[in-house]
């Protein structure tokens, strides 16, 4: 077994910088012995519950494909094929689950249900995503990242851009600050994470040498970013009335060309852990363009398409890096 064996993944607060950074190594060797064609099955008899109280694509296919590529078997619960908080309490859908399955991951609004779940469960519990963390995300961007640069983890800067005050938010100002990253959340000040996520972040940063800045000043917070990250404005479970006010605020962090060029940096990435509003290919993207007269939200197409862009890696690195947390937890 290895150290994580048994372990819960539920936020990056639970993990120190080596045993993140030891994920992130595990999903390198593993996604090079799956292209090589040598990856060897370490969870075969193993099953895991995947509970969505949220929609997915990524999050819910990465695990899929995890389990399968590892020998082991999967039961997806989507919003509606559980009784889950609706007829059975967190607790005892954790007690039942956990006598049939070896792991469960959930993703849903609350932090509180997952980590109940967890406590009640008595097998690993992952968050796959609530609406303050999103930890198998960090592990996909900090692979995405390791792989684009040649600089160790604690040289990289990255700057987030806009609603800060969510999963995607909190996880990057988090994960910076535990890896001894330079790490620059550009927002408004009310877009910023809750004081104590900052206070937790500079208390982290003490220890591991990070730099942290929060700033509403796009110039001051990309000026040389070898990332560039967004995320969309209004996330799942928010409701439709928000638009106007998110856009009216958060336009001007949009991620551009311009962007791009005033981090100084030839060389610079663009991350987004996806979906995005970049272009009219989805109705609400539609709606919200018609509406507002715009042709792009938190990133432009231009960008998004470009060179720049390393989504698709982002993307792909969801699929290695859950498989990690599956053998280091499960194997
Ligand atoms: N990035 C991400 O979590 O995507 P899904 O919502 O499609 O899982
Ligand atoms: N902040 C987004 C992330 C989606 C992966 C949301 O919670 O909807």
């Amino acid at each position: 077994p290895t150290a994580l064996a048994g372990r819960h993944f539920l936020k990056e607060l639970d993990f120190t910088a080596e045993e993140l950074l030891g994920l992130v190594e595990l999903a390198a060797e593993l996604k090079a012995a799956k292209k090589a064609g040598t990856e060897t099955r370490r969870l075969s008899g193993k099953n895991i519950a995947l509970i969505f109280e949220k929609t997915s694509t990524r999050t819910r296919c990465a695990f899929e494909v995890a389990a399968a590529d590892q020998g082991a078997s999967t039961t997806y619960l989507d919003p509606s094929g559980s009784q889950i908080g609706h007829k059975e309490s967190v607790r005892d859908t954790a007690r039942v689950l956990g006598r049939m399955y070896d792991g469960i991951e959930y993703r849903g609004d609350s932090q509180l249900k997952v980590e109940e779940l967890a406590a009640y469960a008595g097998v690993p519990v992952y968050n796959g995503l609530t609406d303050d963390w999103h930890p198998t995300q960090m592990l996909a961007d900090v692979l995405t990242m390791t792989e684009h640069t040649a600089k160790p983890v604690r040289e990289i800067a990255f700057a987030y851009l806009g609603d800060a005050r969510f999963n995607m938010g909190n996880s990057y100002l988090v994960t910076g600050a535990l890896l001894g990253m330079d790490v620059r959340i550009v927002a408004p000040k009310t877009y910023w994470p809750a004081q104590d996520v900052v206070d937790r972040a500079r208390a982290l940063a003490v220890d591991s040498g990070a730099r942290i800045t929060l700033t509403e000043s796009l110039e001051e917070g990309v000026r040389g970013a070898d990332f560039v990250a967004t995320d969309v404005w209004v996330s799942m479970g928010e409701p439709k009335e928000v638009w106007d006010e998110r856009i009216s605020a958060l336009a001007p962090y949009a991620v551009t060309m311009e962007v791009l060029r005033a981090t100084g940096n030839a060389d610079v990435k663009f991350l987004h852990c996806l979906p995005a509003f970049h272009d009219l290919g989805t109705k609400v993207g539609q709606e919200i363009f018609e509406t507002h007269g715009l042709e792009s939200l938190e990133v432009t197409d231009e960008v998004f398409e470009s060179a720049h862009s390393v989504v698709f890696d982002e993307a792909e690195n969801r699929l290695h890096t859950i498989k990690a947390v599956l053998v280091a937890t499960l194997a």
